[in-house]
């Protein structure tokens, strides 16, 4: 019986010392793994740190780039194309006007209602359309066809209120802004050679034709209704427009969005670029000098590159293009991180022995699922471990754990933003409105005679940015980093000058509204 005890209590304590032994181990082991996490952690944030002088060197470094794009068409790795847009619209616009947008594998049709002055937007609608998949890998007939189709639906219901609203002035003919997100080589303000097709669409045919008389011929096909294509854009020109539109003092357009890219007003431009074509970018005198820079392909050594990046990009479908946007726009934040969290589930365990299935997964893990991770301020992170369920079935997890996913979405996003900032800052440095630079409004305001009407008008203009893209609008931190980091760039003086705005739906109403600037047959506004 004392033998029995005795065993039973043996194997008790044995059991005990294994228990704790096991708790201690495991206690140990998981703060092993967290530790080399955290060892990886501080070296992926120590390769994006954005400190001040990095972001300096590059907006003097997108500003150049800028100049060296203007002297010379290919001359730089940002396109700086010109837009050949004639007007910015500012708000007496009237009439009703429509917009295709054609940016992915979806388009958007729109019409738009304009009041004038008073009224305004007074109405407008949308429809969203899918482009069926056989059409993304036919011809080009076919795809512009399908669209037109869509496009006369869309008019065919259109309400008498649009019509009533609408001065025909003596014709029928429905005017259109065409937004497309493909590269274009413009040619005038409503024509532009299509120099590839991207975003998913595999056409054979169609490359170095006007997209323009394309989607003309197809709309003649379907019979009923005129259409004339009164412009055509770039999203962000559109932004700007859309910004205009309601304020005057804008002169840059930005899309922090899946991608990003900007446009601006030069102010500085020589009057030989305005006049002569051949080595200078040949910008007709009758329109404005309005850029669009293509910025998403700029690279730098200066730009805070990590394995992460090079590896993502390596694997891309286009390795070696589009540096700048591969790090800021929201196509990429959420990838980068979760390849850097199954780069420490791989090398530092971090939840568990094996690296989590989904997490191998690439694009899995979308940007608005990181930003809501990233703006959980619950105090045992619940929104971290539900979206870590949620997309990687990730079933269990450590506090310790989630700080660290939390704190590479928070690495992530601040780079993207103060990037993004450098970039803004860059154009404000081109055009003088930064505040720093000798040739820079302040010194030229500076020359001009205290008393001058000129003087007192220039001094009250601010700078205004129109902003538009779902980084900006809805990621909350992204926002707040970027703006704060603009401030940090610039004097104090050009800070309270600048005005970030929301600029919503430039490819949409902005493009209606340019529509209305370069109507023929709009009656004329002042
Ligand atoms: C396109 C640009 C566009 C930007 C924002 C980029 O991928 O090349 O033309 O403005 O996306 O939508």
């Amino acid at each position: 019986m004392t033998q029995m005890l005795l065993s039973t209590a043996v194997a008790c304590a044995t059991v005990a010392a294994v228990a704790a032994a096991v708790m201690v181990w495991q206690k140990f082991h998981k703060h092993s793994h967290c530790d080399q996490a955290l060892v990886l952690l501080y070296e992926f944030r120590h390769a994006c740190a954005t400190p001040l002088y990095v972001l300096r060197h590059i907006s003097e470094h997108v500003a150049l780039e800028m100049q060296a794009g203007l002297n010379q068409p290919g001359g730089s790795q940002l396109m700086m194309l010109p837009t050949f847009i004639e007007k910015l619209p500012n708000g007496c616009e009237k009439g009703l006007f429509y917009a295709l947008d054609l940016s992915g594998t979806n388009f958007r049709v729109l019409r738009c209602l304009l009041g004038g002055p008073n009224a305004r937007v007074i109405k407008q609608e949308y429809e969203v359309v899918a482009i069926p998949r056989a059409l993304l890998l036919g011809t080009s007939e076919e795809l512009f066809d399908f669209i037109a189709q869509r496009l006369i639906s869309f008019i065919k219901l259109e309400g008498p209120e649009f019509q009533r609203g609408h001065n025909w002035n003596g014709h029928q003919i429905r005017e259109l802004g065409l937004t497309i997100s493909f590269p274009i080589c413009q040619t005038s303000h409503n024509t532009g050679i299509l120099i590839k097709w991207t975003e998913g669409f595999k056409i054979a045919d169609g490359v170095g034709k006007d997209v323009v008389a394309m989607l003309q011929s197809a709309m003649d096909r379907q019979k009923g209704f005129q259409i004339r294509v009164a412009v055509l854009i770039n999203d962000t020109v559109g932004t700007m427009a859309g910004g205009h539109y309601w304020n005057d003092d804008v002169m840059v357009g930005v899309i922090l969005g899946t991608n990003t890219n900007a446009c601006y007003v030069e102010c500085n431009l020589p009057e030989d670029i305005q006049t002569k074509s051949g080595k200078m970018v040949n910008i007709p005198f009758y329109t404005l000098p309005v850029i669009y820079m293509e910025w998403g392909r700029f690279w730098s050594s200066h730009l805070p590159r990590t394995y992460i990046d090079e590896q993502l990009d390596n694997e891309s479908v286009n390795p070696g293009d589009r540096g700048f946007e591969k790090m800021t726009g929201a196509m990429y934040l959420g990838e980068i991180v979760r390849r850097v969290l199954a780069r420490m589930a791989q090398e530092a365990n971090l939840f568990g022995d094996s690296v989590p299935t989904k997490l191998k997964q690439p694009f899995i893990l979308l940007t608005l699922e990181m930003s809501k991770m990233h703006a959980d301020e619950s105090p045992d992170l619940r929104i971290v471990d539900k979206v870590l369920k949620d997309v990687f079935d990730i079933k269990r997890t450590e506090l310790s754990e989630r700080r660290i996913v939390h704190s590479v979405c928070d690495t992530v996003t601040m780079r993207a933003a103060r990037l993004a900032a450098a970039f803004i800052v860059g154009i404000l440095k081109k055009i003088g409105r930064d505040g720093w630079d000798a040739t820079g409004v302040s010194s030229r305001l500076m020359a001009l005679p205290r008393d001058s009407e000129h003087r007192a008008r220039l001094e009250l203009k601010r700078t205004v940015v129109a902003m538009d893209g779902i980084l900006y609008e809805h990621y909350h931190r992204f926002r707040i980093y970027m703006q704060a980091a603009v401030y940090e760039l610039l004097s104090e003086a050009a800070a309270r000058k600048l005005v970030i705005e929301l600029s919503k739906d430039g490819s949409g109403t902005g493009a209606s509204i340019l529509a209305a600037c370069h109507s023929e047959f709009a009656p004329s506004y002042s």
